[in-house]
């Protein structure tokens, strides 16, 4: 997606009035004397900022200490003016933004030629504001940095919960999408699948989801910009209630995810669901290692064969050297069968820890789900639904309503009793 293009739904929609509980606190970066003097003046004839500090030259050198010059705690908004040195802004940019992923970074410039708008905003910078800064563009800005740190307050809600195969085929992506249908479905929770495949993601086609415009690694490169109205142009809804952010199709230029990016962007969808799934790729990139640093529990999907054994085993060994904490990981056994090669007993004793749960082995039901794109159909009395029915509540959920009726009009409801 065009950043211009988020930026224009952003400055086009209607924002809901913005009044701070206490002034956001700014620091300049290398300001010409006219925009310090009209951020001054804001400043003094509204509470809505109040100027920190001005510093007088780029840092961009010693990356490390971006916090001490910044000072702390890291200011709500940094101003860098980008016409004394448009290279060493965009890296003063990029190391603020790395160092405090907090800080609103607001690029100021006379140059509103729309590449040099898109390298400001690739370094980091959420705004772009021309010289010189009319009152109406400034409050505008100040008023979204504003509605984001209102939604940061909010305490976290969902349940964050990453799967990933232990190498490809094991059935990520029918668990998740069968289960998040379930618990948007039967269980009336708030559920969002997100399709974390750099390409190729399947998520939306099991889920029979054609129309959709961005995908997630789109979010997440505007994850600055992001507040309850962009996220809703990122949201692909299906029929069940579930909601799902899709994945790139495959043929998008490779892009680079600022470190942070990942769990920044999680934090803000935490507050809107009951429960996010997360449909990895294999593989350990470096999203993938910030998304299980990063989520309540990582399940690792594996079939009964033995090089995905293998792999879980490296998996785990790779995970716990990164210090992530043992109890985070889940084992999944998908296609399980009763009478399979290699017992359950012999899989626990080679990963060295219990299988967490065990899908049934149904093949006819599973494609059937697919083939349909739609979940929630198929949500019979087979034995994997059963099987994801107990998952689901194993996870907390409870049943809604309606599904309660559903489940007790079984053989009572012959007799009409139920
Ligand atoms: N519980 C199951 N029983 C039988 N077949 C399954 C089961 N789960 C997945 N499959 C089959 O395995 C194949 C790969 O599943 P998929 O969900 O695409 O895996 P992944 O996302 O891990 O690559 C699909 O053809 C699917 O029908
Ligand atoms: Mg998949």
């Amino acid at each position: 997606m065009n950043p211009m293009s988020i930026r224009d739904a952003i400055n086009n929609s209607p924002r809901e009035s913005f009044s701070p509980s206490e002034p956001l606190s700014v620091v300049g970066v290398c300001l010409d004397e006219d925009t310090w003097s009209v951020l001054k003046q804001f400043a003094e004839s509204a509470p809505l900022i109040r100027l920190r500090s001005h510093l007088s030259e780029y840092r961009v050198q010693d990356t490390e200490s971006a916090n001490d010059w910044l000072g702390t705690p890291a200011p709500d908004i940094c101003i860098v003016d980008f016409d004394r040195d448009r290279r060493r802004a965009a890296l003063a940019a990029e190391s603020i933004h790395s160092a405090a992923p907090e800080t609103a970074v607001f690029a100021v410039s006379t140059d509103a030629q729309p590449d040099l708008i898109i390298q400001a905003m690739r370094s980091g910078c959420s705004e772009y504001l021309l010289k010189p800064i009319g009152r109406e563009q400034l409050l505008n800005a100040v008023a979204r940095v504003g509605g984001r740190r209102k939604e940061r307050l909010q305490p976290f809600k969902a349940q964050l919960l990453a799967f990933m195969g232990a190498k490809g085929g094991c059935g990520v992506t029918s668990v998740v999408t069968q289960l998040g249908a379930m618990l948007a479905n039967s269980f009336s929770k708030k559920t969002l699948i997100v399709d974390l495949h750099p390409d190729f993601g399947d998520a939306a086609l099991y889920l029979g989801l054609t129309k959709y415009r961005y995908h997630f690694f789109e979010l997440m490169e505007n994850n600055d910009r992001l507040d309850a109205e962009l996220l809703q142009s990122f949201i692909a809804h299906h029929s069940s209630g579930l909601d799902l952010i899709p994945a790139p199709e495959g043929n998008d230029a490779p892009r680079r995810i600022l470190p942070g990016a990942v769990a920044q962007t999680f934090e803000f969808l935490r507050m809107r669901y009951d429960f996010i799934l997360v449909d990895m790729a294999p593989g350990l990139s470096d999203e993938n290692l910030e998304m299980i640093r990063h989520c309540d529990q990582l399940h690792v999907v594996t079939v009964s064969e033995v090089s995905a054994l293998r792999n879980v085993v490296r998996h785990l060994d790779y995970l716990t050297r990164k210090e992530i904490p043992r109890e985070r990981f889940r084992v999944v056994l998908n296609r399980h069968q009763k009478r399979a090669l290699i017992s359950d007993g012999e899989i626990e004793k080679t990963i060295g820890q219990k299988i967490f749960w065990k899908v049934p082995n149904q093949y006819a039901h599973v494609v059937k789900a697919i083939n349909g794109g739609d979940p929630v159909a198929q949500l019979s009395s087979s034995d994997v639904t059963k099987n994801l029915r107990e998952l689901a509540s194993s996870l907390g959920a409870k049943p809604s309503a309606h599904e309660k009726k559903k489940e007790s009009s079984g053989f009572l409801g012959l007799l009409g009793r139920s």
